[in-house]
């Protein structure tokens, strides 16, 4: 995949990553409960609310991209493949987040502070790595290069929208 294609591809991923700014809220997904150390599993950061609608936004775009692009990326890979993937993307971008922020709490990291690599990072590697587990084939298409320039505008995007978020006063934090 070109640059291009890469972009439209991951989409699902980040807008997964993104909705529970805005639609986040009500019970978490620890419950409130702690770990063996003490600290939160996930932390209060992380809801029930936000993973639903995360993946469901994340789902529908992906539809919304097949829906109009399908010619323009993944060629050899079915309607039905790509909305699959759409859902994994969607999944491992929600996973991956729990993910960073369950290794922030073991790290004594209280919720909100920042950390490059869990933050901004995790979810979409997880997210391809999902990917990938699915349709091996598909590491041929994303490539080291491939790789390299989602993480480099993941982060990019990452800083850019959180400013926004908190400058709309959505996040208390501006990372
Ligand atoms: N959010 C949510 N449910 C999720 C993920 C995120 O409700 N599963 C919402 C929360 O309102 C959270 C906001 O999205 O405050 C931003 O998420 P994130 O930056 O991941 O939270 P942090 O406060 O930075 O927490 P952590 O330290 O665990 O990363
Ligand atoms: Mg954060």
């Amino acid at each position: 995949m070109d640059l291009a294609q890469l972009v439209v591809f991951v989409f699902p991923a980040w807008l997964a990553n993104a909705v529970p700014v805005v639609f986040g809220g009500g019970n978490r997904i620890d419950w409130g409960k702690k770990f063996w150390d003490g600290q939160p599993v996930f932390g209060k950061s992380k809801t029930w609310r936000g993973l639903y609608s995360g993946m469901a936004f994340g789902f529908a775009s992906g539809a919304v991209i097949v829906a109009f692009f399908n010619e323009f990326y993944l060629a050899g890979y079915s309607v039905y493949e790509k909305l699959y993937l759409a859902f994994l993307l969607s999944l491992g971008a929600m996973l991956g987040d729990l993910l960073g922020s369950f290794i922030k709490r073991r790290r004594g990291f209280k919720e909100g502070r920042p950390s490059l690599v869990m933050d901004k990072l995790v979810f979409v590697a997880t997210a391809l790595g999902l990917c990938v587990a699915y349709s091996p084939p598909l590491w041929a298409e994303i490539g080291w290069t491939g790789l390299a320039f989602i993480l480099a505008l993941t982060y990019a995007l990452h800083v850019f929208f959180n400013a926004l978020a908190h400058r709309l006063k959505l996040k208390s934090v501006p990372w």
